[in-house]
């Protein structure tokens, strides 16, 4: 039962109850640091990623390592900062990985996607945006949009009510910059998106 008179204490009373997530610890493949969201609660705009990588469960902030940077860039390009929008994830807890982990990050699957689920739902119904962006292909599937971010970024989507835009991860923005093209067309591609968020 989430308690509290404003949308932080709502927040804040849900983080103590997905911190013991019964369901995703019982997993036993996710790590044990929780890592919830970062941001204002009364954000209009809701950006959901992955899941933690080393960086976020270090800092305990959602995207703070390379990714994030990005996504503050793309923030700042649209006219904001992280603490005028909320950041989340699809997945409260760092996937683990076989043996010493070191800064080695993987994707959530989909039986860790849906342990969390339910305080995703949450949040997005106490935080009620205007819009929310999924941030790459496993945030999609993760939310029930679908699968390929390629075939459905660009566009918006229902989930629970609210409009949300399909647009790439970060860390996808960051492996086409090493390309030959330099990452021209994901950036375009990107920014198209978040044009159609800001014009929302
Ligand atoms: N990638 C994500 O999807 N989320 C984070 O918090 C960091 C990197």
């Amino acid at each position: 039962e989430v308690t509290g008179e404003t949308k932080a204490e709502k927040l804040a009373a849900l983080a103590s109850i997905a911190e013991k997530s019964p369901e995703a610890r019982a997993l036993g493949t996710l790590r044990e640091t929780m890592v919830f969201a970062v941001g204002n609660p009364e954000a209009q705009i809701l950006f959901i990623g992955e899941a933690p990588g080393f960086e976020e469960e270090r800092q305990q902030e959602p995207f703070v390592g390379p990714a994030g940077q990005k996504l503050t860039g793309i923030l700042k390009a649209m006219g904001l900062e992280r603490r005028d929008v909320y950041i989340s994830n699809i997945c409260k807890f760092r996937p683990a990985m076989e043996g010493n982990q070191g800064t080695s990050n993987r994707a959530p699957n989909d039986a860790e996607m849906a342990s969390c689920l339910p305080y995703v739902l949450t949040e997005i119904s106490i935080i009620q945006p205007k819009v929310i962006v999924a941030l790459g292909g496993v945030a999609c599937k993760g939310l029930g949009i679908g699968e390929g971010v390629m075939r459905l970024r660009g566009r918006f989507y229902d989930v629970q009510g609210i409009p949300t835009m399909v647009t790439y991860h970060p860390s996808y923005i960051l492996r086409e910059e090493k390309l030959a093209g330099g990452g021209i067309r994901a950036k375009r591609e990107c920014w198209e998106d978040m044009m159609k968020v800001m014009e929302k």
